[in-house]
């Protein structure tokens, strides 16, 4: 496995792959690698030739006062993970790597970032945008896969490679949970163990209000204020959002029209530990 910290080589690395033939998976991550991010890699393997995969903890998508410096980087752990996993190249530049000026400029997605994270953390979309199309630039062609547990980043990400004819073909994958429920994501490690054990409330709320749909509720709004109640009765657990949206367009809806794809997506917060999930319906 060939780790490389500088844009230049990595661009080298995967143009040289390409001229011999082989077909490039890319999986961007922030590091503190858990079986999520191995089911991106599995995914990546079973599709191309080789795997890429990026270590960089992004400080433009992270605001004042968020866990920047806070955040998880256990390099070692994930290097070792990665090889075990069968990545061939993984990128881990330093921010002065990726940044040796301020950036002057920056990529917004509009409409899709208006809403949820985008209403709760205003500048994190142009800075995930951002980093994640030069990313796309420094690995040229290739395939992309990204996690359904950070939905609508999905959906942005996914737009803005169409919208920009960035070579790249975005690859949605599931979540990966833990056995009683719980999403897999590096913030878990915040969680106390009383805040671990009630986080649960997270899927078994997104459960309920699946049930709901599926049982032939069909007013939106009713599943969401369920959504909220659920929450509400967890004490250790605030709820920042909980939203049915059209899972093209992430607007949320009022009629569940049968056919449609939507989502039920939520942030809950655990003192300030905030957690993420999501689950697609087809309302029948
Ligand atoms: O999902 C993440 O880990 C990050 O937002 C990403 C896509 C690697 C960009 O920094």
């Amino acid at each position: 496995m060939q780790v490389i910290s500088t844009k230049d080589q990595f661009r080298r690395s995967l143009d040289g792959a390409r001229l011999a033939g082989h077909t490039v998976g890319l999986v961007p991550t922030m590091g503190a690698l858990h079986a999520g991010h191995i089911s991106l890699i599995d995914a990546a393997r079973r599709d191309c030739d080789v795997v890429a995969l990026t270590i960089f903890v992004n400080p433009l998508q992270f605001a004042a006062g968020e866990d920047l410096s806070a955040y998880p980087r256990p390099l070692e752990r994930d290097l070792e993970l990665a090889e075990a996993a069968g990545v061939s190249v993984v990128f881990t530049p330093t921010d002065a790597e990726m940044y040796p000026k301020p950036t002057a400029t920056s990529v917004h997605v509009d409409g899709l970032t208006a809403l949820m994270e985008g209403a709760a953390r205003p500048s994190h979309f142009d800075g995930v945008t951002t980093v994640v199309t030069k990313l796309f630039n420094l690995a040229g062609p290739c395939r992309a896969y990204f996690g359904e547990k950070d939905f609508q980043q999905l959906a942005v990400v996914t737009r803005m490679a169409a919208d920009l004819d960035q070579p790249v073909e975005v690859i949605a994958c599931p979540i990966v949970r833990e056995s009683d429920g719980l999403a897999l994501s590096s913030r878990n490690i915040y969680l106390s163990a009383e805040d671990r054990a009630a986080a649960v409330v997270l899927s078994r709320s997104l459960e309920h209000g699946a049930e709901m749909i599926l049982g032939g509720e069909r007013d939106a709004r009713v599943v969401a204020a369920k959504l909220s109640e659920f929450v509400g009765e967890e004490p250790r657990a605030q709820l920042e959002y909980a939203e049915v949206v059209d899972a093209a367009s992430l607007v949320p809806i009022g009629d569940l029209r049968s056919g449609t794809t939507v989502r039920l997506i939520m942030t809950v917060r655990f003192g300030t530990t905030r957690l993420l999930d999501n689950r697609g319906v087809v309302v029948p």
